[in-house]
């Protein structure tokens, strides 16, 4: 029960983006998570600065942000002016990942590194001691409202394994498909953080699926 739960605005409606935003507020969730597409790393195209705007001024949780851009390290003063709590960068997008990850803790906001479904978690070995969170797709990244790739919990089962066996406090966040099941799934292999998109801002009661979530 100690776990976070962060909806992920993509689900929302774009309409009423204020609205959404004031439940978010209301509700037991910990995070906003937002998804920055470019419609190069992912074959979509999301949004940008503007809405990262309303977020930073309208959002009284703690800001979760996932890139899914090329080259994230163009970006990071602009995203230092936007209250980011967490800034999440592709390991699959970055030459120099140890350089981006220090220049986001520079810039202030906490690091993490996002593995896609095919990505091991080895590949982290010689970066997690520097990495405030590890976020695992449990989809491929680019769309909401897909089908959770189970192999997923082996992945969170081995991170917490090589978090433990290191001694860290990195935090696991997992993005794609939750919903009460999966949800459970991955709390018992070891996540800390979910992510949520359409199971949250598509059910009848997006404030009552949150705090299922949180009493997961
Ligand atoms: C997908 C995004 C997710 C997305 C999750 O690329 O990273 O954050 O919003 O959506 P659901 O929860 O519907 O799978
Ligand atoms: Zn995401």
């Amino acid at each position: 029960m100690n776990h976070k739960v962060s909806p992920s605005l993509l689900s929302a409606d774009f309409k009423n983006l204020q609205t959404d935003i004031e439940m978010i507020n209301r509700s037991e969730a910990d995070w906003l998570h937002l998804d920055i597409m470019d419609g190069v790393f992912v074959p979509n195209i999301s949004f940008g600065f503007p809405i990262l705007e309303v977020a930073k001024t309208t959002c009284l949780k703690p800001l979760d942000v996932h890139l899914m851009i090329v080259q994230p390290e163009k970006f990071i003063s602009r995203f230092k002016e936007y209250n980011i709590h967490t800034l999440s960068i592709h390991y699959e997008a970055c030459i120099h990942l140890h350089r981006v990850v220090e220049e986001i803790k520079e810039a202030g906001m906490n690091a993490s590194v996002t593995l896609n479904p095919h990505s091991p978690v080895h590949l982290l070995e010689d970066i997690i001691q520097e990495l405030d969170m590890v976020l695992i797709m449990s989809v491929n990244p680019g769309f909401g409202g897909q089908q959770f790739i189970t192999h997923s919990l082996e992945k969170v089962a081995e991170l917490k394994e090589m978090i433990l066996k290191k001694n860290l406090s990195t935090l696991i966040e997992v993005d794609g498909g939750v919903n009460m099941e999966t949800g459970k799934q991955l709390l018992d292999a070891g996540a800390d953080v979910l992510v949520a998109g359409s199971y949250v801002f598509k059910s009848p009661d997006p404030m009552k699926t949150i705090h299922q979530l949180k009493t997961l």
